[in-house]
């Protein structure tokens, strides 16, 4: 691999959206932010400079960043925030993965504009084991909101409530022409007849799953979260906050005498988050050769999406997901386990200050947990700590590996909803292999939680509905060709099972890639030591590395 170098200069800009002009932060005055090339096998080294009041992390999402901790990104996790007037050279290497991923902000609500795409191509002379396409384009979901989203998200926090939704969903930061005052930030796909094209889906948003087709064009899915899987054809994918899919769309052999959308829009499982607005994009093809007397006014096509609630399209989705599994691209599941641990994930309350009336449920603020702990952030980079062995008084290792005190957790809820603070971790001995259940819990509503794991891509080895059962359920698990990512949706009232090898030490974040469940707490860290060896080690810290 070679050695490629990108400057991010962190600095506000204007930008209009539903008539509404705001000042974001982004990168390099671009809205969504640059994209990042390189091919597997590359070092990056990416030096962000803060030229905003605010601090700043840069996260680049899926990246397993062997043994480079560091340059990880999560504010309190792995650094210290980079402060106004200061910089830091991430630097990392890409090892076995190529497809899609992508980088964002990982400090408060600041992703909301600091976002953009990771394209990782095969090494050189390296072939995709599908038919090399004509072009490839990214296509990245996010969210428009005409407030600053800091000042909802610390709105939201003070106020225990909900926070308020965003005003627009876009692709490629355009809400498209089915919103008010829109019709001219609408993204336009131009295209050839006859030609395969590599659309690298990303979904940037903060706080929706989402919905994504494209009328009258079917599309094939071959590689998730940066891994190859089997291909197969769909007319609809599912999507969540965290995740990246390629799909190869095949346009249509002659000039259609149409244009067509590409649509998308939330799948919702909670209550009160519903929001029925959809983005749209168009899909056109380049002018025909004149001879063809093509009328001019196409008529649009639209696509049909799946019910707002539709579990079951998101159910037979997830399982159509498989691995290659081929002597190429092998699936290590770890076939054996050292280590179980069982997670319960979901929503919960906290008290209110000061006898005051909080905008939560019951006068109570809303919170989020993992086996009922919600995580509180340090005021020091959690890697730091560890390792320099500092953690005294800032991380405890005695994250629980099972809920405390169990329960019903697709049937009533218990009457304390109330979660419990801290920053408890788990620790692993390198190379533990790890097998994880998280069980979505009824605490205050069902809901799907997009888990997003640092540091590693995981194996999907099980899902279902209801109670996860220790007897029953692990007899039906998939050993052979399960889906290797590093974003999976806990079902709304199920379960779905993981399992990963710890080869990689350092600090990784995990957490719901849902922002308000982030923020409420809905996160915890795994500590990996290292191994015996020089080659499973942690790198030393960089010299520019950011102090709190
Ligand atoms: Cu894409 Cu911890 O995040």
């Amino acid at each position: 691999g070679i050695t490629r170098h990108y400057k991010f200069d962190v600095k506000l800009h204007n930008v209009t959206r539903l008539c509404h002009t705001r000042s974001i932060v982004s990168v390099n005055g671009q809205f969504p932010g640059p994209r990042i090339v390189a091919r597997e096998g590359d070092q990056l080294l990416i030096k962000v400079v803060n030229h905003v009041p605010n601090n700043v992390s840069i996260h680049w999402h899926g990246i397993r960043q062997l043994r480079s901790g560091w340059a990880d990104g999560p504010a309190y996790v792995t650094q210290c925030p980079i402060q106004t007037g200061q910089s830091y050279v991430y630097n990392f290497t890409i090892v076995g993965q190529r497809g899609t991923l992508f980088w964002h902000a990982h400090i408060s609500w600041l992703r909301a504009t600091l976002y953009g795409p990771i394209v990782i191509l095969p090494k050189r002379g390296v072939p995709y084991p599908f038919a090399k396409p004509y072009k490839g384009v990214p296509i990245v979901f996010g969210e428009w909101f005409n407030a600053d989203p800091e000042a909802v998200i610390s709105q939201a926090l003070q106020t225990g409530g909900g926070p308020n939704v965003s005003d627009a969903y876009t692709i490629n930061g355009l809400p498209g022409p089915l919103y008010n005052c829109s019709a001219k930030d609408t993204f336009k796909l131009k295209v050839k007849p006859g030609k395969t094209y590599l659309l690298r889906l990303i979904n940037a948003a903060l706080n929706d799953e989402l919905f994504f087709s494209i009328a009258n064009h079917t599309l094939t899915v071959v590689d998730v979260d940066a891994i190859y899987v089997k291909p197969f054809e769909t007319e609809t994918l599912l999507i969540t906050p965290g995740q990246t899919t390629n799909v190869i769309l095949k346009t249509k052999p002659s000039y259609p005498n149409a244009t067509f959308f590409m649509t998308a829009r939330p799948y919702v499982t909670g209550q009160g988050t519903f929001d029925n607005s959809t983005v749209a994009g168009i899909l056109e093809y380049e002018s025909p050769p004149k001879s063809l007397h093509l009328s001019k006014m196409f008529p649009l096509f639209k696509p049909i999406l799946p019910a707002l609630n539709d579990t079951s399209f998101a159910t037979n989705f997830a399982s159509k997901l498989r691995s290659l599994a081929s002597a190429q691209y092998p699936a290590n599941v770890p076939q054996k386990v050292d280590k179980h641990f069982f997670f319960t994930v979901g929503l919960g309350t906290s008290p209110c200050q000061h006898n005051q009336t909080c905008q939560g449920p019951n006068g109570t603020k809303f919170a989020a947990s993992v086996n009922n702990v919600s995580f509180t952030m340090p005021t020091t980079a959690l890697l730091q700590a560890h390792f320099f062995g500092q953690s005294n008084g800032v991380y405890t290792p005695d994250f629980p590996s099972s809920p405390t005190i169990p329960f019903n957790y697709t049937g009533t809820p218990p009457n304390n909803t109330m979660v419990i603070n801290g920053t408890k971790v788990v620790v692993l001995p390198f190379n533990t292999s790890v097998e994880l259940v998280m069980q979505d819990t009824n605490i205050l509503g069902a809901e799907s939680h997009p888990l997003h794991l640092h540091g590693f891509n995981f194996f999907v080895v099980g899902q279902g509905f209801g109670n996860f059962d220790p007897n029953k359920d692990p007899a039906k698990f998939n050993l052979v060709d399960p889906i290797e990512r590093n974003t999976v949706g806990v079902p709304s009232g199920g379960w779905v099972a993981i399992r990963f090898l710890a080869d990689n030490p350092g600090v990784w974040f995990m957490h719901c890639h849902l922002e308000v469940h982030t923020s409420w707490g809905l996160k915890m860290a795994w500590i990996v030591l290292n191994g015996e060896l020089p080659t499973q080690k942690l790198l030393p810290p960089p010299a520019d590395l950011p102090k709190c």
